[in-house]
């Protein structure tokens, strides 16, 4: 493989790394270890901050995700000459993506507003919120990895 396209594969595949693995630290190890030891004037704050921090890494990643995978297409010809694995990729990475446009832009500032306000059943609620929309994410994200190297058997 040239270096270019190996190069933009390897940016690629470190971005979504970081989006699907962070998101399943968050999931499976953060938020459960706040909930374990942490009362919710603590814990809703610890997340909301934990999360902000999270999320510069998430919209970094997914600008490199679609440089580095439009690049990609471009380098292979184009949309109409890729496998189809290709196709449900960029379409789920889609989907993926507004759903985090989504949880970024109204339950998360929502969360943030109510722990400066210290309402902490309206933080805890918006926080649900945004666990079950980064579930949802974390599921499709396995699913497009799968897609993307067990579909280029297909
Ligand atoms: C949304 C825009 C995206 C586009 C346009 C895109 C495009 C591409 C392209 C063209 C390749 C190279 C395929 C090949 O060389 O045969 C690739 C590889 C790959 N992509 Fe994406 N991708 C996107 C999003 C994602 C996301 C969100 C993930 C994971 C969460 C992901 C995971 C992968 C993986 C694991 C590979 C390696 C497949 C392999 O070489 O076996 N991609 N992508």
């Amino acid at each position: 493989m040239p270096l270019l396209p190996a190069l933009l594969l390897f940016l690629h595949l470190l971005a979504a790394a970081f989006w699907v693995g962070g998101m399943a630290t968050m999931h499976f190890a953060v938020r459960p270890a706040a909930v374990a030891s942490l009362e919710p004037p603590l814990r809703l704050p610890f997340m909301a901050a934990a999360l902000s921090r999270f999320f510069v890494g998430v919209s970094t990643a997914i600008a490199v995700l679609l440089a580095t995978g439009l690049g990609l297409v471009w380098l292979h010809g184009g949309f109409a000459r890729v496998h189809w694995s290709v196709h449900a990729m960029f379409t789920l990475g889609l989907v993926m993506m507004a759903l985090f446009l989504h949880l970024r832009f109204a339950p998360y500032p929502r969360l943030v507003r109510a722990v400066a306000a210290r309402e902490w059943p309206v933080a805890a609620a918006n926080l649900n919120t945004v666990r079950k929309l980064v579930s949802v994410n974390l599921v499709l994200g396995v699913l497009v990895f799968a897609i993307a190297v067990l579909g280029r058997a297909l």
